[in-house]
């Protein structure tokens, strides 16, 4: 994910694009950059927000009535100077800015290395800009038939917009999977990933489609399909406010990855679950699979949301790979002097990548011997520096303070490790291996239908906002699950909750229960499930008010509980991935209910970098 910005017309662009960038910087901040044309075709590109690459243009000659600029989200090739964008072509004629995911851009780059290409870059968005070169160059085609013919073999998601400099009035996009929004002016045309750049000049937009190819003039806008069929633009009004834009039209960033993940749970399977093949690839997983397969013990380390990723894993790796597992908070496991031994695995799980505590706990492992394996949503993170190996959840920027998406795309990527090493190991058979794989790769539509009707949920969250306590009980898979709706609640309208293993509450926190205390109960149905109807009758016993997130056709919980949020059936494995959403949505309308600022909430950081 990261924000696009491009203009052709008869004002500066650069003004407008840099503004524009700014605007998108929730979209991805860790590098910004810009490609003007007029006499000649510059690039100006800088590690760091888009800030520092204004300062660093200050006194610049930087007229032009053209240019693109990109502000970045890393997913391949780190952070820095050299993978900013935009990218120049090898023909020194084209620059290219691009937001997605190019995944067959291994096969790209071979096939150029091979003709004598060199790169100055990591990224894959090089590969495809100088696969585009090599077409126009060897085809004698137009640029416009260069980037038809090249996207046609490109597998993943992408926008893109070039800047051609032997055309100084022209600017093509394409877009598949990503967003792209064209703003229409007088003599004049505004790109961008989201219309929050252009609102301010223009209401005017037309919203790009997948397979589609814009060429942008500043009094011609023509849209062609990969046919080379000519599309009649269908122009829309914009009636959204610019501060509902940045938000997708939803009312917090919290809202807005709860809905994304649907979409952000199969761009962390994307490239890597090939069910029609049978096989998981993962890199990371690859390059130290002796080690993982030896491994005596895997240790996780991390905090909060992750930490409860982590226990999820444990249940999961322990399950399919056989291997003991265990789960410890990064702030105990640095001050303690815990045990390692050489041939022990620490998987450090962060969204951000940069939590202090998480950070020195794996330096103080990796100094033991271990193999340290990052799984982590942020590229050329601290932590992402400091591991031997890891995967990226790919989930995107997390603004909301909460972490929701970056969660599920954590249990996407830990599950998939879990079943390509369990594989390895032989620990399981090839149809429980397909059987799990199909039933992640469902998660995404599952997720969906989850999301189609959260009136439910609202109504549940306001009839209990106004309690002052909550316990959550869950079992197995969805133990995590229930600490992790607790400390949802707790963050984002400050009540306090509890999550416990629904069998210990027996043993001390029924005390609680009474006819004031709700107790949700992460139900889905499981092998724990007779026994979680036991644990539900002990709180009705008690009169405490029973909110039960179930799978969808429970009529025995459903005629027990006083509310009841369904979830689809699904393997007790992945289950997790599912029946955290009324979680983070039951925190979320509460906190929404009580006037809170469920983006951020009071004494909390996005990201805790001191200890
Ligand atoms: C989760 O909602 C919290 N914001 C917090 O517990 C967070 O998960 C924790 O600080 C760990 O952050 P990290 O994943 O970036 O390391
Ligand atoms: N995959 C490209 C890169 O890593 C684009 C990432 C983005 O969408 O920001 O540079």
């Amino acid at each position: 994910m990261c924000g696009i910005v491009a203009y052709v017309g008869t004002r500066e662009a650069y003004p407008i694009i840099l503004k524009g960038l700014k605007r998108l910087e929730y979209r991805g901040y860790d590098s910004s950059g810009v490609a003007l044309l007029s006499n000649e075709l510059s690039v100006y590109k800088k590690k760091g927000k888009v800030a520092e690459l204004e300062e660093s243009l200050v006194g610049k000659d930087l007229h032009a009535n053209i240019g693109i600029g990109h502000t970045r989200w890393a997913t391949h090739g780190e952070p820095s100077d050299r993978n900013a964008h935009p990218h120049l072509s090898p023909s020194g004629k084209l620059a290219m800015i691009h937001n997605g995911i190019i995944e067959n851009y291994g096969q790209l780059k071979s096939e150029l290395l091979k003709k004598g290409y060199r790169f100055h870059s990591d990224t894959d968005t090089e590969v495809l800009l100088s696969f585009i070169d090599d077409i126009r160059e060897h085809n004698d085609c137009s640029l416009e038939e260069a980037i038809r013919i090249a996207l046609k073999r490109v597998v993943g998601a992408y926008v893109i917009v070039i800047l051609d400099r032997d055309n100084p009035n022209t600017l093509i996009a394409a877009r598949k999977g990503s967003p792209l929004v064209i703003g229409i002016g007088k003599g004049e045309h505004f790109l961008a990933s989201d219309a929050s750049p252009i609102i301010e000049y223009t209401k005017e937009v037309v919203y790009i489609n997948d397979y589609e190819l814009a060429i942008i003039r500043p009094d011609e806008l023509i849209l062609k399909n990969l046919g080379n069929e000519t599309i009649t633009p269908y122009i829309q009004k914009l009636d959204m406010e610019l501060a509902a834009i940045e938000k997708g039209g939803y009312d917090h960033f919290m809202l807005k990855e709860i809905f994304e993940q649907p979409h952000t749970i199969f761009d962390c399977l994307r490239g890597r679950l090939e069910l029609s093949e049978g096989k998981i690839h993962m890199r990371g997983v690859e390059e130290h699979m002796e080690q993982l397969k030896q491994a005596k013990r895997i240790i996780i380390v991390a905090c909060g949301t992750s930490w409860h990723a982590g226990l999820v894993a444990e249940y999961v790796f322990e399950e399919l790979c056989r291997i003991p597992v265990e789960v410890e908070y990064a702030s105990e496991f640095r001050y303690r002097n815990p045990v390692i031994h050489p041939g022990d695995v620490i998987i450090a799980i962060s969204q951000s990548g940069e939590t202090a505590d998480t950070l020195v706990a794996i330096e103080k492992a990796k100094e033991q011997g271990a193999l340290i394996f990052g799984v982590l949503n942020v590229v050329g993170s601290s932590i992402a520096r400091a591991s031997h190996a890891g995967a990226y959840t790919h989930a995107g920027p997390e603004i909301g303070v909460a972490s929701t998406k970056a969660f599920t795309a954590q249990l996407a990527v830990l599950t998939m490790m879990a079943l390509k090493l369990a594989m390895e190991k032989g620990t399981i058979d090839a149809k429980r291996y397909q059987h799990l794989m199909t039933e992640l790769s469902d998660i995404p539509e599952k997720v969906q239908t989850i999301l189609q009707n959260t009136d439910n949920i609202r109504m549940i969250a306001e009839k209990y906002a106004d309690a002052r306590d909550f316990l959550y009980l869950g079992r197995g898979y969805n133990f995590p699950v229930a600490l992790e709706g607790a400390l949802k609640l707790k963050e984002i309208s400050y009540i306090h909750a509890e999550g416990y293993p629904a069998a210990e509450m027996k043993h001390g926190p029924i005390a609680l229960v009474d006819d004031q205390l709700p107790v949700v109960f992460i139900a889905t149905k499981d092998a724990y499930h007779d026994k979680i109807i036991s644990n539900m009758q002990e709180i009705k016993a008690r009169k405490g008010r029973v909110i039960a997130v179930i799978t969808e056709g429970d009529t025995v919980i459903t005629d027990m509980a006083d509310d009841v949020m369904t979830v689809p059936a699904a393997d007790e494995i992945v289950a997790p991935l599912l029946s955290v959403i009324p979680m983070q949505l039951l925190a979320y309308y509460i906190g929404v209910h009580k006037g809170l600022d469920v983006d951020k909430p009071r004494n909390l950081a996005k990201s805790v970098t001191v200890e």
